[in-house]
């Protein structure tokens, strides 16, 4: 038998002790064991969680679940990158005792500290539920996939991000009012910094990022940008040029790993996930592209990759967090680069007057870009147009060093948006 501690009975906790008391039998069956689980925590101990607590012991303090000779294996479910779950996890490592979370925050943050106490202590450690939920994302790449050399990693990882954008896709509104449907509806959180900022995102990013490239999990390697500056002009420019904004998680060889919006054919197969649906999409070798797609939040599908994981620690295919040990980690890398030559999307504001245009395509001349196509709408004296280009192949920094330029000299109103386009890397 195996006795399982669950920290947190919240939206996650909670369905995952559910599903264990009511498929008992069936666990049971796929674990060799019975799984089963005999202390929780939570703050409130009188909260109805929907399951009996009355043969379960219910500890104040989670931290204390590490020490209790009843529990085998710790579930920490309550989140927060530092205090009890950080606290918590350490403590149950240290003594042996293996631990499921789905605390992305956590691992991003200190993944590769307490795989390092992991190893020693030989427990396992693992995070399925961390990155894009109820999508396989993890065992993918240290099952299916382990045979090959992975090139890149890319895909959809915040699905309030992503239901966002498509609504301002779908509807024309803007992101404001988006948001704040999407926070009426319960699918962004009352401060959506972490989401719309890419934070969360990236937290993910980083933790695929060192699975698929044996990279040390570093939050601060990842280059973060959110979907704040996206109007639903850009959305509507996009959208006449052939293409969709998505947010995306990029990881690839060589490359430091991002998280930003970019521009993707509207044909492609990431464009067309719509709603708060996650993607990721594994290019690697010999397999070439393999795409996964699936509900990255919610009880049902976050549980499910809870489960299975408690299900291959009960199994003994826990294996390293990592895949390697962490001595053999390397670091991710530095180069600030989009991986070569891309197309860009530019979109400026400007007063519309003669010389302005020549201002703009004189800095572009000095940067070596040329253009590709050029659109503007709008025409007023008074008020600013919005002037969209889309360039040539060329490098980031050299769009970045036109954009500051740009905003040096007195032609823009507000900050201009550059977006890579992502022609030959969408499958
Ligand atoms: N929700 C999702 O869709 C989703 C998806 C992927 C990953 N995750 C991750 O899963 C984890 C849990 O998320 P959630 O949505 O289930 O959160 P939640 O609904 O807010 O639940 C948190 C639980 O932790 C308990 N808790 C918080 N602080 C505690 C403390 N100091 N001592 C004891 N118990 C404490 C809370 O107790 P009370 O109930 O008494 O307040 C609650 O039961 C987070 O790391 C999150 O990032 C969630």
């Amino acid at each position: 038998m195996l006795n399982i501690g669950i920290a947190g009975l919240g939206v996650v906790g909670a369905e995952v002790a559910k599903l264990l008391l009511n498929r008992s039998a069936s666990f049971a069956d796929k674990a060799g064991q019975e799984l089963c689980i005999t202390a929780v925590s939570a703050r409130s101990r009188g909260k109805d969680r929907g399951f009996p607590l009355d043969t379960i012991a219910f500890v104040e303090n989670p931290v204390e679940l590490a020490e209790r000779d009843d529990v085998d294996l710790v579930v920490e479910l309550m989140g927060g990158s530092e205090g009890p779950a950080l606290q918590l996890v350490t403590n149950a490592l240290k003594a042996g005792k293996s631990v499921v979370t789905a605390n992305k925050a956590m691992i991003a943050h200190h993944g590769q500290a307490l795989a390092q106490i992991a190893e020693e202590s030989g427990a396992a450690l693992m995070f399925e539920a961390a990155v894009a939920g109820g999508i396989p994302a993890l065992k993918t790449l240290r099952e299916g996939l382990s045979a090959n050399d992975i090139v890149r990693v890319s895909g959809i990882l915040n699905g309030t991000c992503n239901y966002i954008l498509s609504e301002m896709s779908e509807t024309g509104r803007d992101f404001e009012s988006v948001l704040k449907e999407a926070q009426d509806k319960g699918y962004a959180e009352a401060d959506p910094t972490f989401d719309v900022d890419g934070i969360d995102a990236a937290h993910k990013l980083a933790i695929l990022s060192a699975l698929a490239f044996g990279h040390q999990v570093n939050l601060s390697d990842v280059d973060i940008h959110g979907i704040r500056p996206i109007t639903d002009i850009d959305i509507a420019y996009a959208a006449e040029l052939g293409y969709t904004i998505k947010l995306l998680g990029i990881a690839a060889k060589g490359q430091k790993p991002s998280v930003k919006p970019c521009l993707l054919p509207s044909h492609s197969q990431l464009a067309k996930i719509s709603g708060a649906l996650n993607a990721v999409e594994f290019d690697a070798d010999p397999v070439q592209s393999v795409i996964c797609v699936g509900p990255g939040a919610g009880a049902g599908p976050t549980a499910s990759a809870v489960l299975a994981d408690i299900i291959d620690i009960a199994t003994s295919r826990g294996g390293l967090p990592f895949g390697k040990p962490t001595d053999r980690l390397s670091s991710a890398s530095t180069t600030n680069t989009d991986g070569g030559y891309l197309r860009y999307y530019i979109r400026l504001k400007v007063e519309d007057r003669p010389g302005v245009l020549s201002d703009i395509t004189s800095v572009l001349r000095d940067e070596d870009i040329s253009v590709a196509s050029m659109l503007q709408k709008g025409q007023s004296a008074d008020a600013p147009v919005s002037l969209v280009l889309t360039t040539h192949h060329t490098t980031q920094s050299a769009v970045l060093n036109a954009v500051a330029k740009m905003q040096e000299m007195d032609i823009l109103f507000g900050a201009p948006l550059a977006l890579a386009i992502l022609d030959a890397e969408a499958s």
